[in-house]
């Protein structure tokens, strides 16, 4: 049995993410995580919440509420859509917690051991105006690589670029507007991530069997130079993760905080801890290779945004504490979902977030949708259009169909359970050998995380039962040789239990209807499916399940199109 880590990127607390952040990071990881144990192994799937940095603190103070109260409410709030959307997280931690700041620490006091670590005087962008520093995204301006007019201090959201805020031109205040800023005299920590250079260039190196989007990205950076500069790993904040050390403040850094992207992806291993620490579980034989990791699968899910975080930031943390820690294995990363002509804009509510996604119609719909367009070799776009034919042929006319057509006509002609008698012929051997070689490339697919290619061979399976129903037309064989076309119904039926196991990574709610209309628990992964399809003998009972996916009509999608082009209602 493997092993497998799988970790989502951890979404920002700040309000509730749209689709296009979903299919990024947490909607594949999902997948994954669901194939590796209906493969029959171990998973450990950890999620959190994003809590620190100047994100949080800008939204609570929007919302009117003590930042601490803010993230509590938000993180229950994006707990419950996350499991409305069946993300199976082990553990949904929250990076606010006591494992990670503990963990926070140990790391920097380590990477200080380790003389990775100095104190830099530096100029920072103070506001007189609101009366503080304005670190990271309290500031915007103009972009100095690409000329976007509303890049955020840390990063350009256009370019991708990641920024200090005095790289800005014309800055403003995001807290007042005021654009009466003065550079003043700050100390902060410093991670030099340029002596790892060598290491982590190495590293990557050896990554052969990365997507061509993780590898690009992290080789520009590392190339550019650019991406392992040291890094000011402080900020002149009060929310956060104290810049302490065995719970003393590191001299000079009294009131400060680490850097948000600092303590958040420390965050995976705290979160797994957090998991550890609620169910009496052992955290370190996921992580530790001194203590059982070394034979585990480690793969992350991430939009490219966060791509040089994770092949650059996270691992000259790791790497730089010389400690045995679990190295990421593989990096999957996703390009832009694009919202109907343009971009998704929380800011702006411009396109469907999850909660309203789910207020629209089941989550299976969202999920094959957006896993079976999701923007792996290039950005890709939600268009209402594209969900309606998408989802009235895949999931109504190809999946739906066969299921509702052989138990229907099952029923009506033998009754609800599997008719005996009849051979297999010709149509059923030709049906079994295209299976197996279909099961077979989805299951590479599925290992190779290939999402959309994934999607389109489980569809091809489909299609696959579907044609063979079509061409053998039991309810037109049923009026000369009854019995053979009990032994059509009885095949078919069978596919419905091995559709079942093999669609639910995609979609669980109406895996879960199907195995329950075949009155079964028997869920193992089918091997050779000529076998497989005698998994449920003559006899067994069935029972004939509801429409398992509707049709969308024109007027809804003229409706929703309408309904989500404007500003979100707050
Ligand atoms: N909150 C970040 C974002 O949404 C992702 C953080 S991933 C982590 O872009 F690794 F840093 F935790
Ligand atoms: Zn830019």
């Amino acid at each position: 049995m493997a092993r497998h880590l799988i970790t989502s990127a951890i979404p920002y607390i700040n309000g509730i993410k749209h689709l296009g952040n979903l299919v990024g990071s947490q909607l594949p990881a999902d997948l994954f995580a669901r194939y590796q144990r209906a493969r029959g192994n171990e998973v450990m799937f950890i999620c959190a919440t994003d809590e620190h940095g100047t994100p949080a603190e800008l939204a609570a103070q929007k919302a009117g509420k003590p930042v601490a109260e803010y993230c509590a409410e938000m993180h229950d709030v994006q707990a419950r859509i996350a499991q409305g959307f069946r993300l199976s997280f082990d553990h949904f931690g929250r990076s606010s917690s006591p494992q990670n700041r503990d963990l926070t620490q140990q790391f920097a006091k380590v990477l200080a051991e380790n003389g990775l670590i100095r104190e830099v005087s530096e100029t920072q962008m103070y506001s007189k105006a609101d009366g503080r520093f304005l670190p990271d995204r309290y500031i915007e301006g103009t972009c100095p690589n690409c000329g976007f007019e509303d890049a955020r201090g840390d990063q350009c959201d256009n370019c991708t670029k990641q920024l200090d805020p005095v790289d800005l031109i014309n800055p403003r205040s995001v807290i007042s507007g005021s654009t009466d800023l003065e550079m003043r005299e700050t100390k902060h920590l410093f991670l030099c991530q340029s002596q790892l250079k060598d290491v982590i260039a190495e590293w990557i190196d050896s990554k052969s069997d990365w997507p061509v989007l993780t590898t690009s990205i992290a080789k520009k950076w590392l190339n550019d130079g650019d991406g392992l500069q040291d890094r000011g790993i402080t900020r002149d904040l009060s929310w956060g993760v104290p810049a302490q050390f065995d719970g003393a403040p590191w001299d000079g850094m009294e009131g400060k905080v680490f850097y948000v992207w600092f303590d958040a992806p420390i965050e995976y291993i705290a979160g797994t801890q957090e998991w550890a620490d609620s169910t009496g579980g052992d955290w370190a034989r996921w992580w530790r290779t001194d203590a059982g990791a070394q034979d585990v699968t480690y793969t992350q899910f991430m939009g490219k945004d966060n791509v040089p975080f994770h092949t650059l930031g996270f691992p000259a943390t790791i790497l730089g504490s010389k400690q045995p820690w679990k190295v990421v294995d593989y990096i999957k990363s996703f390009n832009y979902l694009n919202y109907d002509g343009g971009q998704f804009s929380t800011s702006r509510g411009r396109g469907v977030f999850m909660d309203q996604a789910l207020e629209l119609l089941p989550s299976d719909y969202w999920r094959w949708w957006l896993l079976s367009h999701a923007p792996e070799s290039s950005d890709a776009e939600f268009t209402w259009d594209n969900f309606q034919v998408s989802t009235n042929k895949d999931l109504a006319d190809v999946l739906g169909n066969f299921v509702s057509r052989i138990t229907k006509f099952t029923r009506s002609k033998f009754g609800e359970a599997l008719p005996e008698g009849g051979t297999w012929g010709a149509a059923e051997e030709a049906l079994i050998a295209d299976l197996n070689t279909r099961v077979r490339e989805y299951e590479r697919l599925m290992e190779a995380k290939e999402v959309r290619k994934a999607a389109m061979a489980l569809r091809g399976i489909w299609v696959a039962g579907n044609e063979y129903l079509q061409s053998c037309a039991p309810w037109t064989v049923f009026k000369t040789d009854p019995e053979q076309a009990g032994a059509i119904a009885r095949l078919a039926l069978n596919l419905v239990r091995i559709y079942a196991i093999l669609s639910a990574p995609f979609i669980p709610d109406a895996a879960k209807t199907m195995l329950d209309a075949m009155q079964t628990s028997d869920d193992s992964w089918p091997g050779e499916i000529g076998a497989a399809l005698e998994g449920l003998p003559a006899g067994h009972a069935f029972i004939t399940p509801e429409v398992l996916f509707r049709k969308i009509t024109d007027e809804e999608r003229d409706a929703w199109q309408m309904r989500f082009a404007g500003t979100r209602a707050e």
